[in-house]
């Protein structure tokens, strides 16, 4: 889920103090891993999976027939003392570590209790520039509509690692939010932002010591999300990628796609303006579809569809959807991202059934809009992010049955 460019800091300084409080803490030495919980939903429209992109008023009723599948992935975690918990949605594609707070201006239905910060004895607003009377305040916007607007405190942050062990942030920044809007709920608290920035979970663990992280999305209800030495993404069929920063949209981490095979048909991004040497698409578990821009999306649509055999259905509009329940009829799709990475994806990852057809689950979008490699292509895949070597590796891998 990408924020949009609004996004009010009034302090600037954030203070890193966490690599020492990270090792002061009772986790495991060298890393942790906390499970994972898959939510799916369904609805009628494929603009609710389009979470880092501004609804662009083209789909809706010609999707009647249609249910489209959202998967969001959620941890548990605590906050405060004693510690609440909560769950809120794990995103790579933003960078805030926020949930709702009472007392609310306006609020959305969560599952869990709202947190109240009065009953916490760790909890601290933030103050900027220093000013203790002028508590920081931020506003964070997303793609989907969604948005958090409130008061940044810092707060102690708890996770219980699957080996029981918990692992203890004390004075993490997280944004209190007031006013807040979730398209996807009700459900989550917050959001986790694992994206760049100071404010992220990843930075405020420590660059030296946990600039490791790595999850394995499954199918099923529960999933992993790992740490520090636990994170880390080795052995046969490990393919590795190189991960760029774009200073226009410094928080994200790019990768580059080379082409897409559909089949034995390669589509290179070489010669349309898609085509980079410095990251073109965004890695974003908190996107369902893979977004791509028209010039290169195109050519791949044309080729999956020159290969199925099964009339398109004409109310699908920009998705390529067939009636067939027969995923085989389907070419095999191959993500080739620089340095020889390359993804050869289940038909899961591609095509997803939305009641009784199936729909190719890449959206084709503008020029100036922003290409994500999504959830959905993700699936099954141990996906580590190496903070400190720029690299995004990845292994083919039954999520369900790790660990
Ligand atoms: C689709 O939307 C209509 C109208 O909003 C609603 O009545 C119907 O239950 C929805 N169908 C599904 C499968 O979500
Ligand atoms: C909450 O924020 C929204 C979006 O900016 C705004 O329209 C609304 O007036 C705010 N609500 C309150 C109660 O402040």
């Amino acid at each position: 889920m990408s924020p949009t460019a609004t996004m009010i800091f009034l302090s600037l300084q954030i203070i890193i103090s966490f690599l020492f409080t990270a090792t002061a803490s009772s986790s495991p030495p060298g890393g942790f891993t906390i499970d994972v919980i898959n939510r799916r939903s369904t609805s009628n429209s494929s603009s609710s999976s389009r979470f880092s992109k501004t609804d662009d008023g083209e789909l809706g009723s010609p999707y009647a027939n249609t249910v489209f599948t959202t998967s969001e992935y959620l941890m548990k975690l605590q906050i405060g003392t004693p510690p609440v918990e909560i769950e809120a949605l794990i995103d790579t594609g933003s960078d805030i570590v926020w949930t709702q707070c009472l007392p609310c201006l306006s609020c959305y239905d969560q599952q869990a209790p709202i947190f109240d910060p009065s009953k916490s004895s760790t909890y601290k607003e933030k103050p900027c520039n220093e000013d203790p009377n002028n508590p920081c305040r931020y506003e964070t916007h997303y793609a989907d509509q969604s948005y958090s607007k409130g008061t940044f405190a810092t707060e102690t942050v708890t996770f219980q690692s699957t080996t029981g062990q918990p692992f203890v942030m004390p004075e993490t920044t997280i944004g209190c939010g007031h006013n807040n809007s979730l398209a996807s709920a009700p459900a989550a608290s917050g959001i986790i932002g694992l994206a760049r920035g100071d404010s992220s979970l990843i930075t405020q663990m420590g660059q030296n010591f946990y600039s490791f992280f790595s999850y394995c999305f499954s199918r099923k209800e529960t999933s992993k999300l790992n740490f520090g030495s636990n994170a880390v993404v080795s052995g046969d069929g490990t393919v590795s990628t190189t991960m760029f920063t774009r200073t226009e949209k410094p928080i994200f981490y790019y990768l580059n796609l080379d082409a897409i095979s559909v089949g034995e048909n390669r589509v290179e991004t070489l010669g349309t303006p898609f085509y980079s040497l410095e990251g073109n698409i965004i890695i974003d578990s908190g996107t369902t579809y893979t977004y791509l821009p028209d010039s290169f999306c195109n050519k791949v649509k044309d080729a999956v569809d020159s290969v199925v055999k099964v009339a398109r259905e004409p109310f699908s509009g920009d998705m390529f959807c067939y009636k067939t329940a027969d995923t085989e009829i389907f070419p095999v799709i191959t993500m080739h991202f620089s340095g020889g990475a390359d993804l050869v994806l289940d038909k899961y990852n591609m095509y997803d059934n939305t009641g009784d057809s199936y729909c190719l689950a890449i959206s084709c979008v503008g020029p100036t809009e922003d290409a994500i490699f999504g959830n959905r292509a993700q699936n099954n895949w141990l996906i580590g992010y190496d903070t400190s070597s720029e690299l995004v590796s990845f292994k083919s891998t039954d999520c369900a049955a790790l660990y």
